[in-house]
């Protein structure tokens, strides 16, 4: 294109005679017309670095972590020096027990520093099989399980290995916010069963059932559950059961984490009903109850099939979890439960406080949840008050207010599924969580209607 202009006014020089142009004139018109050109060839090619998108697609289907976001927020102010009291975080502020912790040095010294099986070292599934015994009367082979680095990383495993495109995964709302991008990530479909205050966060059989089409592969849920801390009871696992026993198509993801802090005695696992046993993933770890989150040790106990196609994913992808975490998490699981019971306790005087400083403040509305370590009420009532910058019209706006007026970082509850609502981790002491509910109630009572 460039050559063919320069021709152009190379020829129209020639037949300046008839439109009155001479030589120099063309001279500096393509060389005015080199220059523009020039300047058009640098914009192109900014624009095209600027513009081109090196990402997949995937990445645009799955939104950032909420609690990450808010704990950042937090960690932002705190910086600048505010007095901030972090109750966004989903993990114990105890330290892990030192036996765990001696373990890990010792692993260390014994030369646990090669690759480690890709499913875990034998003895820590084996480990997990009695575990599986001991707390919960499961029966599993070693061959059914499957180490992974962190809960996280054996659900997505999970996901990975069962979820066609196009296939429908159950989450009951609230549910913990990988759940739907898990999901989303392998191009299938969470389908949300709702669940609010008013039933503790639990859903019924009926709507369950009312939730499952020809295309559900699998039903997701915790218990106890983050965000609500719900616990179901054994009679109504029995009920969720039921359903799925007249749908052998579907796998059921029971992910036990918060085993451990539970409040209301032994803990009930789906798995225990045999008929849908054989199609049942328990996932459990050491991060929640053994106070271990940052040493990434996850698990899967799951049918055979399952089980090594995680292993033969894992194998390609991670491979095996951290040779020396393996070691302290089969110490915590071979270990008496003394320091889990203990932190458990805690954590149960903490709820206590904490529910019973949230019920003061007018418009909370709470449900008593009986494990993990949140709280999640629903404060809807808040929404349409006023206060100086501002009106608050969601849960979002409410956590945005309390931050940035009392230094409290807090979760909503639409990062969970539940915009009525926001999180409280009480997984800090007790002095700080009566300061930060202090805080909260002085803030909430000056908003105006
Ligand atoms: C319900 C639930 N499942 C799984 C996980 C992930 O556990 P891990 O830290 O072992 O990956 C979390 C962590 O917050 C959780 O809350």
């Amino acid at each position: 294109m460039r050559i063919a202009f320069a021709n152009v006014f190379d020829a129209m020089a020639q037949w300046r005679g008839i439109i009155c142009y001479t030589r120099a004139q063309a001279i500096l018109t393509r060389k005015l017309w080199n220059l523009l050109i020039g300047i058009w060839n640098f914009f192109q090619l900014y624009s095209h670095f600027h513009t081109m998108n090196y990402l997949a697609e995937r990445i645009s289907w799955i939104n950032e972590s909420q609690t990450i976001a808010m704990a950042k927020a937090g960690r932002e102010l705190k910086a600048k020096g505010f007095d901030v009291i972090n109750l966004s975080f989903g993990e114990p502020d105890f330290d892990t027990p030192s036996h765990i912790r001696n373990a890990a040095k010792q692993a260390i010294d014994d030369g646990y520093t090669f690759y480690t099986p890709v499913a875990g070292y034998p003895e820590l599934r084996e480990a997990v099989v009695n575990k599986l015994k001991r707390d919960n009367d499961l029966e599993y082979n070693m061959n059914q399980v499957v180490v992974s680095t962190g809960a996280k990383h054996s659900i997505m495993n999970v996901i990975m290995s069962i979820v066609n495109p196009g296939e429908e995964v159950i989450i009951p709302t609230p549910y913990w916010v990988s759940y739907s991008e898990m999901v989303k990530l392998v191009e299938g479909i969470p389908v949300f069963v709702e669940s609010d205050v008013k039933s503790d966060f639990k859903i019924t059989p009926e709507q369950l059932e009312a939730a499952i089409t020809p295309k559900t592969k699998a039903f997701l849920f915790s218990s106890p559950c983050n965000p609500t801390g719900t616990v179901y009871s054994k009679d109504e696992l029995a009920a969720l059961k039921d359903v799925f026993v007249k749908h052998p198509e579907i796998v059921i993801i029971s992910d036990e984490i918060y085993e451990y802090i539970n409040f209301i005695g032994s803990h009930e696992s789906i798995a225990q009903f045999e008929e849908i046993q054989d199609r049942t993933v328990v996932v459990n770890g050491v991060s929640k109850g053994y106070a271990m989150t940052g040493w990434r040790i996850g698990y899967i106990a799951a049918p055979v099939e399952i089980a090594q196609a995680c292993e033969k994913l894992q194998g390609q992808f991670t491979s095996g979890a951290s040779s020396i975490s393996q070691r302290a998490a089969l110490t915590a699981l071979t270990s008496p439960l003394t320091s889990c019971i203990e932190m458990r306790d805690a954590f149960h005087r903490r709820r206590d406080l904490v529910l019973g400083l949230l019920n003061e403040i007018p418009g909370m509305t709470c449900n008593v949840p009986d494990g993990a370590f949140y709280v999640f009420p629903d404060v809807s009532s808040f929404f349409g008050k006023k206060h100086d910058k501002g009106i608050i019209e969601n849960a979002n706006d409410l956590c945005l207010h309390i931050l940035n007026s009392c230094f409290v970082s807090l979760v909503p509850g639409e990062a969970f599924g539940a915009p009525n609502c926001l999180r409280i981790s009480y997984a800090a002491s007790e002095e700080t969580l009566k300061d930060a509910l202090k805080r909260i109630a002085e803030v909430l009572s000056a908003l105006k209607a």
